[in-house]
């Protein structure tokens, strides 16, 4: 059985919600507390038993890849002291997972990103992460990539995380119907990127977690610019799903949606509170 190992971040967004922030700092590496979006992202990986990053980064994006690496100056001027200690998280998740990147040259668009990782992640089945999209779960609960590694084991077909939202704000989600096949669990036969309210088959919201197998890649190339002329996955996943070959997980946790002002304000209070 095919285990999955790699997970993909599409991080070539400009993030223009946070300018000026992030005229020059990739919206990634926003710092929740004292922690970078995207780091958060790549420790729900490695809890959920993937060992392999691949990011799509932009122009203006390389402060990522010096997060990721080991820093020699900084480290040795604080070794010994009592500032050792701020290090060790970043330490021990470059210890434990190998980092890959890769350039989307035009942004065209998710679906777009997320073609351009084919060259790191190849013929395999992977998961997706969007870091603005920040997700915490109750001590007794495995993260929600972990939830979804799990699912994957049982359905071998691509899946998508899903949160109920208020109506009013389908047009800023991609949408599902489904039939259910356990609780919380629905096999996906029709999907919306970003449905006017009163048009929306649900209020069943993707959220930026996803585990695809790798035929979505050649579906994305002939998949046609959607929502906002740009090339959509939820339009691409839609060919699977008319196969009867996406589910949809009403995951466990609590989301916050770090790519607009509320919820990273909002993740900010709870990640402060948590940790008081
Ligand atoms: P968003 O829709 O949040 O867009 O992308 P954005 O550009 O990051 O932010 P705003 O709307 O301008 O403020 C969702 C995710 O898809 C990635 C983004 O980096 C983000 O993780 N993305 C989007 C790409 O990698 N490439 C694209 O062409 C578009």
């Amino acid at each position: 059985m095919n285990k999955i190992k790699k997970c993909l971040f599409p991080a070539a967004g400009y993030g223009t919600r946070f300018l000026p922030a992030t005229k020059a700092t990739p919206k990634e590496m926003l710092p929740v507390l004292t922690k970078p979006l995207i780091q958060y992202g790549v420790e729900e990986a490695i809890e959920a038993g993937l060992n392999t990053m691949a990011i799509v980064t932009g122009r203006g994006k390389r402060a990522i890849e010096d997060h990721f690496d080991i820093s020699y100056e900084l480290e040795h001027q604080i070794k010994g002291t009592s500032k050792e200690h701020y290090l060790t998280e970043i330490k021990d998740v470059i210890e434990k997972c190998t980092f890959s990147y890769t350039r989307q040259v035009e942004m065209k668009g998710l679906g777009h990103a997320i073609l351009a990782g084919q060259t790191l992640i190849g013929n395999e089945a992977f998961a997706v992460v969007l870091a603005d999209d920040l997700c915490d779960n109750t001590d007794e609960q495995s993260g929600v990539l972990s939830q979804m590694v799990k699912l994957y084991e049982k359905y071998k077909c691509s899946i998508v995380a899903i949160e109920e939202i208020p109506k009013q704000d389908t047009n800023k989600y991609g949408v599902i119907v489904g039939e259910q096949e356990e609780e919380g669990v629905y096999r996906v036969n029709d999907m919306v990127e970003k449905p006017d309210p009163k048009d929306a088959l649900s209020n069943l919201a993707i959220i930026g977690r996803y585990i695809l197998t790798p035929d979505i890649f050649d579906i994305i190339k002939y998949t046609k610019p959607g929502k906002c002329g740009e090339i959509q996955i939820t339009d691409a996943l839609l060919t699977q799903a008319k196969q009867g070959k996406v589910i949809a997980y009403k995951f466990k946790g609590t989301r916050f949606d770090c790519g607009s002002i509320d919820g990273f304000v909002e993740a900010t209070n709870y990640f402060y509170s948590k940790s008081m």
